[in-house]
């Protein structure tokens, strides 16, 4: 791994539960609780787990958008937490979030203007006023979308355009790392890609280190470096992408694994699917020794308390950090999607298997899509019409129609008018 840029050590946040007539403190939501890893220069860290583990919570700690219970963030050589003032704003600027939802993270009485240049008002010196209207201009242009749109307001946008807009403000401050909690949840799958491809484009010209939050197995495979999984306010596992993917080591993560979607038909019946039984447990009462021992099918006595340690243990291929005390490979199908391939190269995908899933494949063909898109607006919906809109579709003809309503950025805005659109292959 790179130097790193950051470090997170033994990251603690509960939440007070209140009760009772007078509201006290009966309990605490363990939302975090003693989570350590670090970030490399220009690395991507991928962040996965269900739903309630702790992903954003996490996110908003690295950010110092909530103060942790205990714990340190130290960025780029300083002690985040110690920060004050003057000195905190000033190490904010170099880490910065987007959010999951386009539609609701952007505020819609403000134009885009407004939007990706608020950071501007918050860290003046940054671009004086009135060199704004040009910089946001181009933060525009750098994510694909048209520089004269700049008066436009976020409903006039898809969703994936409008989470370009998200990442246009994310970079605005030129920061050295970009939290993205669930920046692509939200949007479909071609346009998830497509937006993935903006991200990878715009850290290479950058030099961005992303912390990469996600539900999605696959999405996180295809972006990250490395990848953490969490577990009701735990790290699980931690290592490479193929560490993770290939010789995950721990029950968690294979059973993890194991719930991502097979398209192929022709693998479906060798799956070695692992199902979990019971409800995950609550974060205010969660399990003594191993959290997960109350879900895994090899939990023993040791289990129930004594907790494992996040250490180096064996993978058949060296050792990457795993939280359990019995750990070891277990080879969970590899998934491939076939869904639009001719019967050749299905049977191909199916024999080298090793690919990850429906968006991976989804994506690479988008990545070839999005360098053959023409990502500037063409003029024909220069009126300012959401080219979903029935009006607009009156306007521009059905999106079938060949070359109508193209859309600036995202094909996701107007469907198959896209050339290369993966909807249509
Ligand atoms: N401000 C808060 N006050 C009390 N509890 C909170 C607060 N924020 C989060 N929690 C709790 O902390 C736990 C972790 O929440 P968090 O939002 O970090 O999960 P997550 O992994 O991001 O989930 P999701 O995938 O659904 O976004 C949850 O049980 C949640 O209810
Ligand atoms: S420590 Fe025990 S309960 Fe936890 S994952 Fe390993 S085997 Fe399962
Ligand atoms: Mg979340």
């Amino acid at each position: 791994m790179a130097e790193p840029i950051l470090v997170a050590k033994d990251l603690v946040k509960h939440y007070p539960i209140k009760g009772g007539v007078l509201r006290t403190t009966v309990g605490h939501v363990k939302a975090v609780d003693g989570v350590s890893f670090e970030l490399g220069r220009g690395e991507t860290l991928g962040i996965v787990g269900e739903s309630g583990c702790g992903k954003s919570t996490l996110g908003r700690l690295l950010m110092r958008l909530e103060e942790p219970t205990s714990g340190s963030v130290v960025f780029d050589g300083a002690d985040m937490y110690s920060h004050k003032g003057a000195e905190m704003r000033k190490l904010r600027r170099d880490i910065q979030i987007v959010f999951q939802d386009p539609y609701t993270s952007l505020n819609p009485r403000k134009t885009v203007g407004d939007i990706i240049g608020e950071p501007f008002d918050i860290h003046p010196d940054v671009v004086p006023r009135k060199g704004r209207r040009k910089a946001v201009q181009d933060l525009l242009d750098m994510v694909g979308l048209n520089p004269e749109h700049i008066n436009r307001y976020p409903h006039q946008f898809s969703g994936g355009q409008r989470q370009r807009i998200g990442i246009a403000r994310g970079i605005a401050l030129k920061p050295k790392v970009l939290v993205c909690d669930e920046p692509v949840s939200a949007l479909d799958v071609s346009v998830q890609a497509q937006v993935v491809n903006l991200m990878e484009k715009l850290q290479n010209e950058l030099g961005l280190s992303y912390i990469f939050i996600a539900h999605d197995l696959s999405v996180v495979r295809h972006i990250s470096d490395r990848v953490g999984v969490m577990y009701l306010g735990k790290m699980v596992e931690l290592g490479t992408e193929d560490e993770i993917y290939e010789r995950t080591t721990n029950p968690y993560t294979q059973a993890l694994l194991s719930a991502v979607p097979v398209p192929d038909p022709t693998l479906r019946g060798q799956r070695n699917q692992i199902v979990l039984t019971g409800d995950v447990p609550s974060p205010a009462n969660p399990p003594t020794g191993c959290r997960f021992h109350t879900r895994c099918w090899k939990a023993q006595e040791k289990c129930k308390v004594e907790e494992p340690l996040l250490v180096d243990r064996p993978d058949g291929a060296g050792g990457h950090r795993s939280a359990c005390h019995f750990a070891e490979v277990r080879q969970v199908i590899e998934t491939v999607d076939v869904s639009g391939q001719s019967p050749e190269e299905a049977a191909t995908m199916s024999a080298r298997g090793g690919a990850v899933g429906a968006t991976a494949t989804v994506l690479d063909k988008a990545k070839e899509a999005v360098s053959d898109l023409k990502d500037k607006v063409t003029g024909q919906n220069d009126d300012g019409l959401d080219p979903r809109a029935p009006q607009a579709q009156q306007a521009y003809g059905s999106p079938q129609a060949p070359g109508a309503g193209r859309s600036h950025g995202d094909g996701d805005a107007t469907g198959p008018d896209v050339p290369g659109d993966p909807h249509t292959r």
